[in-house]
Parts: structure tokens; C-alpha cells; sequence
């Protein structure tokens, strides 16, 4: 056992998801889940919407137990195993042979396309490395959270974060990368249309490889993200608003239109995330300028990046599909950092999630 580890101690961390400016939507590599194109996303600020997980390692623990929203998870479904593969990885890195109970909580609805496996598994992974005592760099975790499920690697991050390609087989190369931190464009901001709380049909893991296997489209989509990415980061850089609007409606875009394409057709916006287009479209061309983007990951919810001068016209907006029952509830967001451990005794784990089977 490593000297470091803490059998009677509950740790505790808190994380962000992330949106896409630059979409992931494809593997090089199924298992290492190494993406066909670098990609880049904004962290959103926990103060809106967050990850909270406690974990627990104890040599009473017969097995691994997770909690999520109050819910044991079935460690053998498949989608669950796949993503939980990651506590395997860092267990066998740590050289410890202790179970672990976790406890976490989404304070945003869960798999609807609000990136709630990214801020689970980027918190997960940025947790378990104080637990198991690992003291491993945010790099090496983004290569862990990578394994989890792809776009988790950038939630290690905060601000404008880049997940970059790379080229080697064993995936060493292709981690999360700050490329400018949330101080750098305060005034950038989120808002988040929420139209729909379904879980979404099909999983993006499973929507992807349908993608990259079945859509002759696809060729020209890892050049295509690519540049658009390095033409992203240069007008971030510079505080380019006009120019980063038009990059990011165009990734998404690409995306969706990709998705769509694909046989059989994978289709996550509905009539709804459409209104917010044409809605976003309309306030730009009003303006005669672009004053907000939108984007949309797996799901239907959009998120629309404006600056906060621009915030009351954009929220004004929202309220005709507000009326309309398009939209339910919109969550600001600021951009924010990554995962932070919450004091010691901050912890999810109560007696319930003991319970028994813990061997107390
Ligand atoms: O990391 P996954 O398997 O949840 O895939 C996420 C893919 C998108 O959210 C649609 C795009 C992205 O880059 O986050």
C-alpha cells in the first residue's frame, strides 16, 4: 500500500464542464480515445454549474460503489464500465489494491448535452488523484480524464482550453493545454438556453463512430477543425468578438450538419435549439453585427457565448422564447477554472451510501 494513502479520510472536489467552441466528433482510436481533430472549449464557472464528488477508499470496501444524484450506478452496464474504466487505470497506477466509494452530484441535468460526463470524469479523475495520494501533473490527469470520456480532459483546465491531437499511438501526446486563462476575456460570458432535460438518444460515443465509418463527408472535417481552431485561438487572442462569433456558429454548425449526414441520420437539436438560431441570426443582423454566438454539443440545449455589454440584449431576446415555451430556464455563465478540492469537511458521503455491504 502507498504510504500516502488515506483509508479514513473522505476527499472531496468540485469541477466545471466545458463547451465546445471547437467540436470533438470523431476517434483516431477507440480505446485510448484519441480524437481525429484537436479541439477547444471554454470552462464554465462552478458558480453556475457544477460537479461536487467525495470519494472514499477503504480496505472494508468489498467492491467499488458510485453514487450519482443519489443513484448506486450498475458498474457493469457498458456505458457506465466505460467510463469507471479510468478508476482501474489510476488504482493500477497508484499500486494500491483498496475499493473506492464515490459519491457525486451534478447540479445541471444529467447526459443532455451538457457536458455532465466531462465535468463528472474531469472531477473524478482530479479527486481520485489526491485520494490515492498519485500527485500527478494536470497534463498526465487530462490524458486520464481523456479515457473516460474525450472531452473530460479539458475540464482540467480553466478558460480557453485546447485538446490537442497529437500524433503517437500510445495517446501520450494528446492532452488538454490552457491556451488562455478565465482573467484573459472577462468579459465573455455563457448563457445557457435550457429547451430540453431528456437524456439524449444516442451516445456520442456510438454517434461518432457511426459518423466516421458511415459519412463520406467526413474527409475534409479534421482539416477543416483544424484550421478553424488555430483561426479561433488568434482572435481570442485578440478580443476579435465579430470574428470568434462566426468561427464558433460555423464549427457547430459543421458538426450538426455532419451528424445529420451521417446514416442513420443522428439528430440532437430539435425545433427549439432552432428558434435559438434563428433568434441569435436575427439579434446579429439587427445589430449589424455579431453580438452573440451559439453552439450546441450532443443535445438540444444552446449555449449562447455574448460579452457581457451585449448580456441584457441577448437576455431580452430569449424572453419572446421564453413566452413561447421554447426555452425553460437559462443559466448564466461566466468562463471559469478547473476542479479545486472543497475542504476537509466537505463531504456527499452519508450513512445511505455507507450502508451495510461497506463492512463497517
Ligand atoms: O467526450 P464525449 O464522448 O462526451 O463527446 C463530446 C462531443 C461534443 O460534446 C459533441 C463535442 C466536444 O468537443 O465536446
Amino acid at each position: 500500500m502507498d504510504g500516502k494513502l488515506d483509508t479514513n479520510r473522505v476527499f472531496t472536489a468540485e469541477g466545471a464542464p466545458n463547451i465546445a467552441l471547437i467540436k470533438y466528433w470523431g476517434k483516431r482510436d477507440e480505446k485510448l480515445i484519441l480524437p481525429q481533430n484537436s479541439s477547444i472549449s471554454l470552462t464554465l464557472s462552478r458558480d453556475t454549474l457544477h460537479t461536487t464528488t467525495s470519494v472514499l477508499v477503504s480496505s472494508k470496501l468489498d467492491e467499488d460503489r458510485f453514487y450519482l444524484d443519489g443513484e448506486i450506478q450498475d458498474l457493469k452496464d457498458k456505458d457506465v464500465a466505460e467510463r469507471f474504466g479510468i478508476v482501474g487505470i489510476m488504482r493500477k497506477m497508484a499500486g494500491i489494491r483498496e475499493k473506492v466509494l464515490i459519491v457525486s452530484r451534478n447540479d445541471f441535468p444529467t447526459a443532455s448535452g451538457m457536458a455532465s460526463s466531462a465535468s463528472g470524469i474531469a472531477t473524478l479523475v482530479y479527486v481520485l488523484n489526491e485520494a490515492f495520494g498519485l500527485g500527478l501533473s494536470t497534463r498526465k490527469l487530462s490524458i486520464v480524464a481523456r479515457q473516460g470520456s474525450g472531452s473530460a480532459c479539458r475540464s482540467l483546465f480553466g478558460g480557453l482550453v485546447e485538446w490537442k491531437r497529437g500524433a503517437e499511438p500510445d495517446g501520450s501526446d494528446s492532452y488538454a493545454e490552457q491556451v488562455f486563462d478565465e482573467k484573459h476575456w472577462p468579459e465573455l460570458m455563457d448563457n445557457i438556453a435550457i429547451v430540453s432535460q431528456e437524456k439524449k438518444k444516442v451516445p456520442s460515443r456510438a454517434g461518432m463512430k457511426q459518423t466516421v465509418q458511415s459519412n463520406p463527408l467526413y474527409a475534409s472535417r479534421p482539416a477543416a477543425a483544424e484550421k478553424r481552431l488555430s483561426e479561433l485561438t488568434e482572435v481570442y487572442g485578440k478580443k476579435d468578438f465579430e470574428s470568434l462569433a462566426e468561427l464558433i456558429m460555423a464549427d457547430s454548425n459543421e458538426m450538426h450538419a455532419l451528424m445529420l449526414s451521417t446514416r442513420p441520420s443522428i439528430r440532437y437539436l430539435n425545433r427549439s435549439s432552432y428558434k435559438v438560431m434563428d433568434l441569435i441570426e436575427g439579434l446579429n443582423l439587427s445589430e449589424g453585427k455579431n453580438i452573440a454566438a451559439y453552439t450546441f454539443d450532443a443535445g438540444p440545449n444552446a449555449h449562447i457565448i455574448t460579452l457581457s455589454k451585449h448580456n441584457a440584449k441577448v437576455m431580452e431576446a430569449l424572453e419572446q422564447l421564453k413566452a413561447s415555451g421554447d426555452v425553460f430556464d437559462v443559466r448564466q455563465s461566466k468562463i471559469g477554472q478547473g476542479p479545486s478540492m472543497l475542504g476537509k469537511d466537505f463531504s456527499l458521503i452519508d450513512d445511505a451510501a455507507l450502508g451495510p455491504k461497506a463492512g463497517n
